[in-house]
């Protein structure tokens, strides 16, 4: 799932850190970043480090970049170009730029050289390297391109943790429980990117955890490229460990309300794990788990290991299991031989699971993924039109889904101030589904039960049931 977020430190702690180098992260792709900028912001603070919310107040700008698509990559690229044209129009010095993620680990040195050279980059694994590398920097004449060459290169054993005392636990907090990926989705830059799959351990997973709920934390979303996949070979300290034995772990934490994760692959959906779901309270009812498409040709093309039919079975297994389930997707369009007839495959299997939420991009070639050795034979017109009637599709059916809940009475967990209305608290439900209220302060954790009275786009609206 791929979505452009940026988390912010909590700048407002009562003990504001020492006086060192400013340091502003932003993070472009999925929720792995998120997470990755955190775990930076905790070791670039521990170094002695200042971090600030924009590239105004900075000594450094670090981007925490995607690969996944290539218009992803281009939008990074410019903001650099961005950056320095924003200081030196606020007649501010020249600031260290660094790229980190997934486009460090992609292009390497590539990123210093030409005209948006960034001073440092430091791919996914090598972010210890980075206090050291932004000492040198920030004390040198800054955005001279200067500082070592690209860091860059897996290592298996590279597991960061974000501290949660330096982000504020106010609703679903994210914890990386692995990361990499082993399967070969042949559109797929990640495998590349991010490297081989490699477990955190879990009794540090845990611990981080129980850390999040004795801050006030009352939801976690249990992250990994694949985390259906996760599987813990065994140690010293933990025995063996799949995912669906992960999560009664996970569900077994005193006062810890709800557990979300993301992102789930199809194959790795056994019944048992659906079962496991289902019989756990603190599980919620929401799985996010990417078709990609809806014709077994395209998928065999897309080294998916599943084709349709098995997909729709998983999802009836859940929807027996698992109560009140419900899907969000991601799809991608126009992949290298999509006929037409593929593509209404693709509506169809949307229209037969009834997603809440689909994600939906159309096919963009990476350099060096065994895809683009396919020719890209799509037209641009018609994997624009496709995504258009995809969105189309998705939309109908939301709405039929929304309308069919106004009525509803469902119990959501508040994350804080709505952006709008004026005065709303916004909340959410197991289903993740946003509902808005107004009224009384739903304090960010706190359980409410609240009836839904409308909706518009894809949040709800709703009133307060108890005080
Ligand atoms: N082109 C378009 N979309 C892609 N995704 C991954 N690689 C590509 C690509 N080359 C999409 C998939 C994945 C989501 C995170 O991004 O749908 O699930
Ligand atoms: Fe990419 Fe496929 Fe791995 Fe997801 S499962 S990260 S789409 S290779």
């Amino acid at each position: 799932m791929a979505t452009f977020q940026n988390s912010l430190p909590d700048l407002t702690r009562p003990f504001p850190p020492v006086d060192g180098p400013a340091i502003y992260i932003e993070t472009y792709g999925c929720q792995m970043n998120t997470y990755d900028s955190q775990a930076i912001g905790g070791l670039l603070e521990g170094a002695g480090f200042r971090l600030v919310d924009n590239e105004l107040a900075a000594d450094a700008v670090l981007l925490n970049t995607c690969s996944v698509r290539e218009h992803a990559e281009h939008k990074v690229i410019s903001r650099v170009g961005e950056v320095r044209n924003r200081r030196r129009q606020a007649e501010l010095g020249p600031v260290v730029i660094g790229i980190c993620g997934c486009m460090a680990e992609r292009l390497g040195d590539d990123l210093r050289k030409g005209p948006k050279a960034v001073d440092l980059v430091v791919g996914v694994d090598n972010y210890d390297a980075l206090p050291g590398l932004l000492r040198g920097l920030t004390g040198a004449a800054a955005g001279t391109g200067g500082g070592r060459g690209a860091v860059t290169g897996h290592r298996l054993d590279a597991h960061y943790v974000a501290p949660p005392e330096l982000y504020p636990v106010n609703n679903s907090h994210l914890v990386t429980i692995h990361k990499g990926c082993d399967y070969k989705c042949t559109y797929c830059i990640v495998p590349m990117t991010r490297g081989p799959q490699s477990e955190k351990a879990p009794d540090v997973i845990l611990a981080e955890i129980a850390d999040i709920v004795a801050r006030g934390g009352r939801e976690v979303t249990l992250l990994g490229q694949n985390v259906t996949a996760y599987r813990w070979q065994g140690s010293a300290d933990f025995g063996p460990l799949d995912f669906a034995g992960l999560l009664e772990r996970v569900a077994g934490i005193d006062g810890l309300e709800r557990i979300r994760f993301l992102t789930g692959h199809p194959r790795d959906m056994h019944t048992h794990l659906m079962d496991v779901i289902g019989r756990l309270d603190k599980v919620c009812p929401w799985l996010h788990v990417p078709a990609q498409s809806g014709a077994d040709t395209v998928l065999r093309r897309m080294k998916r290991l599943y084709t349709a039919g098995e997909y729709l079975d998983m999802v009836d297994h859940a929807r027996r299991v698992i109560p009140d389930v419900t899907f969000s997707s991601d799809f991608i369009v126009g992949f290298p031989g999509e006929t037409d007839d593929d593509f209404r495959a693709t509506l169809d299997l949307i229209r037969r699971v009834q997603y809440d939420q689909i994600f939906s991009f159309k096919y963009s070639e990476r350099p060096g993924v065994p895809a683009a050795r396919l020719a890209d034979d799509v037209p641009a017109e018609a994997k624009k039109a496709r995504l258009a009637e995809l969105m189309d599709v998705q939309q109908g059916i939301w709405a039929r889904t929304a309308q069919a809940q106004v009525g509803q009475v469902v119990r959501a967990l508040g994350e804080g101030p709505a952006r709008r209305p004026p005065g709303a608290w916004r909340l959410r439900t197991p289903n993740n589904r946003k509902v808005v209220v107004l009224g009384p302060e739903v304090p960010a954790g706190a359980e409410a039960t609240v009836r839904l009275t409308g909706w518009e786009a894809t949040t709800f609206f709703g009133e307060r049931l108890n005080a």
